[in-house]
């Protein structure tokens, strides 16, 4: 792909990553390497079913603060507040998060209290902190979101009726600790979905009007391990390998949309998520091929890069035929991994595509994407044909 003469960027990605089966182990002694003293663990029920916290505060012994598990599956304001609460009474000076998404966003939420004080309404836009804020350690139970390394957190704030978007360089999470076993029992469709979610940080980072080369790099490297390991963890759940290459690539992804941002298939699973509650990785799952092919003339440079990933692109095929040939293969890996291939198998109506149609032009995430996207109507379309 050719750059700009005048390429310039910032990338930006503090995270230290420990990997590992067993890794969690170590879990005192490397918050120990972030001068933590006092650990407040944040989590959820389905978690602590899972007895996937029981080891890390045995490890933690005397150190442990306690730990917080009402993180619902959509966090909000009330969570936040609370966690931080909970964490402050308990004298915590870092905050170790295990879950998905929703329970990394609480963690990023309550660091921000326990350092500026007072509640999260007192936090209401982008990079407002002018410091570093409390540590937190991320031990992500899922393999998708990358929000272990990235510097957002969202946050529903059920009185304003509106979610929160928490953008914060200072608050990016000090370390990952990406163990295996932590994901094993990690049911097939989740697998897939969350799998699905990191395929599209890295298809949509390698299109997005600001990717780089060191974003590409790590995109392409996701979706080539993404491609190759996927399926067989939704084949094998405890294939242990398999494992640790699906959390490896959904870390790099993040790195790589967290610097590059998403397109069009974030603003439309945003919206339908937003409408008619469809799971963010199965949104972006079932929309990412049509929308491959809408952006087509407008990437196919970064598309033929998709293919080359994929192991794909045949001899003789120009950046075109091999873009297309990437969105081939990606409909067929989503029938792979028995992924759902419809909306409409989620339970959405013509009612809801119209409004999330309608709600995708004023998501943040279009401005990014390679085709510029005025008219719902060209939405609506994509959505029409995933129904
Ligand atoms: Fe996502």
């Amino acid at each position: 792909m050719a750059y700009d003469s005048d390429l310039s960027f910032n990338y930006f990605g503090p995270t230290k990553i420990v990997f590992g089966a067993n890794a969690v182990r170590d879990v005192d002694i490397e918050m120990g390497t972030l001068g933590g003293t006092r650990a407040v663990v944040v989590t959820d029920q389905g978690i602590i079913k899972a007895g996937l916290v029981d080891g890390i505060t045995a490890c933690l012994g005397g150190r442990c603060a306690g730990v917080f598990s009402d993180v619902p599956q959509d966090t909000g304001v009330e969570v936040v507040n609370a966690g931080a609460e909970f964490a402050r009474k308990n004298g915590a000076d870092i905050v170790v998060s295990v879950g998905g998404g929703s329970v990394i966003d609480t963690a990023k939420g309550m660091c921000i209290l326990l350092t500026e004080g007072g509640t999260l309404r007192d936090f209401n836009g982008v990079q407002l902190l002018s410091r570093p804020q409390t540590p937190h350690m991320v031990i992500p139970t899922t393999a998708g979101t990358g929000s272990e390394v990235t510097n957002a957190a969202v946050i529903m704030d059920k009185e304003m009726g509106q979610k929160r978007l928490l953008v914060e360089n200072f608050n990016v999470p000090r370390m990952a600790i990406l163990d295996p076993k932590m994901t094993e029992k990690l049911p097939p469709l989740l697998t897939a979905s969350t799998g699905m979610d990191a395929m599209t940080h890295a298809v949509e980072a390698v299109h997005s009007i600001p990717h780089e080369p060191l974003t590409d790099g790590l995109a392409l490297h996701a979706i080539r391990l993404l491609y190759k390991y996927l399926p067989v963890c939704v084949e094998n759940g405890s294939d242990l390998h398999a494992r640790g290459q699906v959390q490896i690539a959904a870390t790099m992804a993040g790195w790589a949309f967290g610097n590059a941002m998403v397109g069009i298939v974030h603003a439309m699973a945003h919206s339908i998520g937003a409408v008619a509650h469809v799971p963010h990785g199965i949104a972006n799952g079932i929309l990412l091929p049509d929308c491959m092919e809408f952006n087509l003339e407008d990437a196919a440079d970064g598309y033929a890069m998709v293919a080359e990933a994929m192991g794909v692109r045949e001899k003789g095929m120009d950046d075109s035929d091999a873009a297309q040939a990437a969105i081939r293969a990606m409909r067929e890996f989503i029938r792979k991994i028995g992924h759902p291939q419809k909306l409409s198998e989620m339970g959405v109506s013509g009612k809801d595509i119209e409004k999330a149609a309608d709600m995708s032009l004023s998501d943040g995430s279009i401005v990014n994407n390679p085709r510029i996207v005025m008219d719902p109507a060209e939405v609506l379309e994509i959505f029409q044909k995933n129904m």
